[in-house]
């Protein structure tokens, strides 16, 4: 008996149903799929020869990796949708009561939708492999599980266990899966066919001791168990914005339906998924989600020979130790070139220092941590230098320095190894033209800090062999990050995007606006921190010298706040690194508003409204990017967007800059910066692509043609 995506076998009382969906990397439960799985069951419902049921997978990485998020997105009908869940709820709950003993085989991505059938089982067992992992992922999407999963999962794991995953989408591994309880027993793949006989053999013989879980007493207790959900809203509120409903929406129906029949939740669960599948703002993230898996196929399909195993690093500072720490965890060799024996101390404690997550929540052990920091071996004199494939530049930000290196380079590294810097400002091609063998070096952009920012913007020169370009975007995605290609001009994509926000927030500031309101007033909007966090966070002597190259290239409009000068010239204050900026940061991590600033500006009384503040930060950002795509800096608007959400922590619930633009109408933005030119100064003239989207009645996300040429 089979389908065309699932099989059905029973082998003397052990039935398997296994999924494999065809023509299809990935096994996913599309309505078609849902449908075989309904008519399975329904055919082996009354089997009285099966003893056991196996759920597994013939994907080689994958279990199910969740719901057709396509099929979702395409959606509008909040009353369709609810009928559609509504009836997967029954499937799921056909297989829940099914009349013999169901266990889900995990070897591989076990996401959503996939996690949800798995609860469904009566046991689950897994892998203990890297391939395999278990999460929610939903609520990046906007939405929360809706099959099921906001009921089962309190049941399975507790209350605190099953918040933790739903609301913040976190991916767990087989191990830390065994300890809340999702899973029954993990092992090896190697022991999968002898574990899963021993599993079976033990239900059979009803000697299987699983670590069922009891609800804890801060669970048991009702006014205990409110101080969970409290504590669960009190953390979302500090931390995802209202906009992202999601979570919110999954606290609330937990809350509501806990203790209660489990075919009640599943009702009020999927009323509520119904409502929030149909908003633009998880629309708008579905698309994120298709856009940046579109992303990971760039330059997938130019061949190169050999890896980049072996690399080397140059400058030490902030930038430097992150990449360190980064290519100690994902590299084969990290080679780097001291001017001082002494800097050995400070990099040792500051990748030790980052390694130390990963030691406190258990994804390495001490001797794992140990085996990657032994791969960083020093040299001062570019000893060894001969077998590196790939060499990244980040020594201060000043060319004749960084072009002395590329010479040095040039003469201790193999013809073929790639030189790559990771200058925030200056162009690559003014470096490529005295360079030797210019096909092989590039920018490759980090953002601060290292560990954490998954955005990597790929600057080539003309000269820059393709092979080289994918050489390191494969090797970038290897790290973890999302490389993306950009074209050479200052400051790049992201910052060229960027610095006129935070140049826009320092005239207000000038004007008469405190720093509390217009940071306020951002993070309102959705950015992850105001403009003069932000500075801080950065450095404000190094935003201060990004900000006068641009200038510098760009001119007028991007003319530097004095505000911003002042703070560095007059202050002498740096930001955060310093424990002083524009605002006082203390060892415990707390904040306060610098006074300093306010008495050290002119008395203004030119108060900006809320709407003002963000209309001015936001469309002179807008502007700028629709320049970046009219010089041909990004070619898509969708990989502009992606960049601008990954590299800044742009709200992706809006869906990204552009698209906010879209949304709000381009003769709405054009009409705004003209009044803004006004009042304000050329910075806000509309660029010439506005004007032409303007003018054909097109958007961002429809004009491609206008500036593809
Ligand atoms: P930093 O000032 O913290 O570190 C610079 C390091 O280079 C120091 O360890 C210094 O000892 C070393 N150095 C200076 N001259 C050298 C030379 N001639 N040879 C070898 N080492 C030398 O600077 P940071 O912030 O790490 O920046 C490094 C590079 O990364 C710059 O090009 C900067 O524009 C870029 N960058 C900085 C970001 C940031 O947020 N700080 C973000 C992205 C890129």
């Amino acid at each position: 008996m089979e389908t065309q995506h699932i099989k059905f076998n029973n082998d003397n009382g052990i039935a398997t149903l296994c999924f494999d969906m065809q023509k299809q990397n990935v096994n996913k439960l599309s309505f078609e799929v849902l449908k075989q799985l309904q008519k399975l069951i329904e055919e082996i419902k009354n089997d009285s020869s099966i003893k056991v049921l196996l759920i597994t997978s013939a994907k080689e990485k994958i279990f199910i990796a969740g719901a057709d998020i396509s099929e979702i997105k395409q959606m509008n009908d909040e009353h369709e949708i609810y009928n559609v869940v509504i009836s997967v709820d029954a499937i799921f709950e056909e297989l829940e009561q099914l009349p013999y003993p169901t266990v889900a085989v995990i070897n591989g991505a076990c996401m959503g939708g996939g996690l949800e059938l798995a609860l469904c089982c009566n046991y689950r067992i897994a892998t203990s492999e890297s391939k395999t992992k278990l999460s929610f992922p939903e609520i990046k999407l906007g939405i929360f599980p809706g099959f099921g999963g906001t009921q089962r999962a309190p049941k399975v794991v507790g209350l605190i266990n099953a918040l933790d995953l739903i609301l913040t989408g976190k991916v767990i591994d087989s191990k830390k899966a065994f300890r809340i309880g999702l899973v029954d027993k993990y092992f090896s793949e190697g022991q999968m066919e002898f574990k899963i006989e021993e599993f079976v053999k033990a239900i059979l013989d009803k000697k299987l001791k699983t670590k069922k879980r009891a609800l804890n007493l801060m669970e048991y207790f009702s006014f205990t168990r409110e101080i969970i959900f409290k504590k669960a809203k009190e953390n979302l509120v500090k931390k995802v914005h209202p906009s992202f409903k999601g979570p919110y929406a999954a606290l609330d129906i937990i809350h509501n339906s806990f203790g209660n029949k489990l075919k009640e939740g599943i009702e009020k669960e999927a009323r509520a998924f119904a409502s929030l599948a149909i908003t633009p703002e998880s629309k708008n993230l579905i698309d994120l989600f298709f856009i940046s898996e579109s992303i990971k196929k760039d330059y997938k399909n130019v061949k190169f020979d050999g890896k980049i195993e072996k690399t080397a690093v140059i400058g030490n500072g902030v930038m430097g130790k992150g990449i360190i720490w980064l290519f100690s965890k994902y590299a084969n060799d990290v080679r780097i070139k001291l001017r001082h024996i002494e800097q050995v101390e400070s990099i040792i404690s500051a990748t030790t220092k980052l390694y130390s997550f990963f030691i406190k929540s258990r994804k390495m052990t001490k001797k794992q941590v140990e085996f990657k920091l032994n791969k960083i071996s020093y040299t001062q004199e570019f000893n060894g230098f001969g077998i590196i494939d790939l060499t990244l530049e980040a020594i201060i930000e000043n060319s004749e320095q960084k072009m002395a290196t590329y010479k040095e380079l040039e003469k201790n590294l193999a013809q073929t190894a790639i030189i790559a810097t990771n200058t925030s400002s200056i162009s690559i091609n003014s470096f490529s033209n005295d360079l030797e063998y210019k096909e092989r070096f590039l920018g490759i952009h980090f953002f601060n800090p290292v560990n954490k920012m998954p955005l990597v913007e790929v600057i080539p020169s003309k000269y820059t062999s393709k092979e080289n370009i994918a050489k390191s975007f494969e090797f970038l995605r290897r790290c973890g990050k999302m490389p993306i290609l950009v074209g050479d001009c200052a400051g790049f994509l992201v910052n060229r995007v960027l610095i006129p926000y935070i140049n826009e927030a320092g005239f207000i500031l000038e004007s008469g606006n405190s720093v509390a309101s217009i940071d306020q007033t951002l993070k309102e909007f959705g950015m992850p921190m105001g403009a003069f966090i932000l500075a801080d966070e950065v450095g404000i002597d190094v935003g201060l010298k990004v900000a006068n190259i641009l200038y510098e290239s760009y001119g007028e409009r991007m003319k530097v706040s004095s505000a911003l000068k002042m703070v560095h010239n007059d202050l002498k204050l740096l930001g955060k690194k310093a424990g002083k900026g524009f605002y006082i940061h203390n060892k415990k991590g707390d904040m306060f508003v610098n006074i300093d600033i306010a008495k050290n500006l002119k008395n203004n009384t030119n108060i900006a409204t809320s709407k003002e503040i963000t209309n001015r930060a936001i469309f002179i950002m807008i502007n700028e990017a629709s320049r970046c795509l009219e010089e041909g800096i990004i070619k898509k608007v969708t990989h502009l967007d992606f960049a601008m959400i990954a590299g800044t922590g742009f709200p992706a619930f809006r869906g990204g800059l552009l698209k906010y633009a879209d949304d709000i109408g381009i003769d709405y933005l054009v009409e705004k910066l003209e009044t803004y030119k006004g009042l304000f100064g050329d910075r806000f003239t509309p660029s010439d692509l506005l004007y032409k989207l303007k003018q054909s009645n097109k958007t961002f996300y429809t004009g491609e043609e206008l500036w593809n040429h």
